[in-house]
């Protein structure tokens, strides 16, 4: 049996033997549903162009919503068609049968796509795309994705609220801000206590999301890696695997016994 098949069976292993599992996501979940994650080295929106980093800052939003739209124009379309891929089945069957504990999902990602494949408790920790805003502090106005999106593709950019003229923004987490109210409280709450900690598809290098294995392994929690790079805790992790995620769900699936 090679290596790989050895530990993809001990992290079965860990996962019938956990109680209360808490899984942790990034953007390499949803990699093989179209949509490009920030730091894989050939196709990573960052590590492709460091330069558009700026755009998703509080302060490079305010300064050129017009760019961070004709960036959106080349990406949104990805998001609103994605469809959940098999690792974000496999969570939401993790959380739907009785027989494994999994508590809640955090995720970093924006894509909604955790909701998608059935998942229902999900923290999302830099917001979520299906939703806008305007900016304008005194003005209540909220959008819809597609409507966001109608706009910049009859290229309206910056899309502006109707109401009041304002730059309209998606309700996600630029750098700089603060995350959405509550979200890292209730999260380190399940991290508190859950016995295994599942991260699938994150480098682990965004704050204060990378701090979360240290602290559900600090309150004596296991800490399983799926992840194609190498990430900080892997030398801490009880099994680190480097291969693709829905190659690995799907083997963790069946051998979980679980219909695929
Ligand atoms: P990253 O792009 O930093 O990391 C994604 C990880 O997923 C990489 O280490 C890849 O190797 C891995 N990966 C990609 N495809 C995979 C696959 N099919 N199977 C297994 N692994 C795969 O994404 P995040 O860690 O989510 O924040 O990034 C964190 C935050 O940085 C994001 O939420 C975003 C970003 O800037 C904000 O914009 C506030
Ligand atoms: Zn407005």
């Amino acid at each position: 049996m090679s290596t790989d098949s050895n530990r993809i069976e001990s992290v079965a292993s860990i996962i019938k033997e956990s109680r209360g599992i808490v899984s942790l996501t990034g953007a390499g979940i949803s990699t093989s549903a179209g949509i490009p994650d920030f730091r894989s080295p050939e196709e990573g929106l960052w590590a492709k162009d460091p330069s558009k980093m700026m755009l998703f800052t509080d302060v490079g939003f305010a300064g050129n919503p017009k760019g961070f739209y004709e960036f959106g124009r080349e990406i949104l379309p990805g998001f609103q068609n994605a469809r959940p891929t098999l690792a974000h089945r496999f969570l939401s069957r993790l959380e739907q049968e009785d027989s494994f504990g999994l508590k809640c999902v955090i995720t970093q990602n924006i894509d909604g796509l955790h909701q998608k494949a059935g998942s229902k408790n999900v923290i999302e920790m830099h917001g979520g795309l299906s939703t806008g805003r305007c900016t304008s502090r005194t003005c209540p106005k909220e959008f819809g994705l597609e409507d966001i999106i109608r706009r910049v593709e009859e290229g309206e950019l910056p899309p502006l609220c109707p109401e009041c003229g304002a730059v309209i923004r998606p309700d996600i987490v630029l750098f700089g801000e603060e995350l959405p109210g509550g979200a890292y409280q209730r999260a380190v709450e399940y991290l508190k206590h859950c016995d295994l900690l599942l991260v699938m598809g994150s480098s682990l290098v965004v704050y204060p999301v990378a701090d979360m294995p240290e602290v559900a392994m600090g309150h004596g929690a296991r800490l399983i890696i799926i992840n194609l790079q190498p990430t900080q805790y892997d030398s801490r992790a009880d099994a680190a695997i480097r291969l693709p995620l829905d190659e690995v769900a799907e083997k963790l699936m069946e051998t979980l016994g679980m219909a695929v």
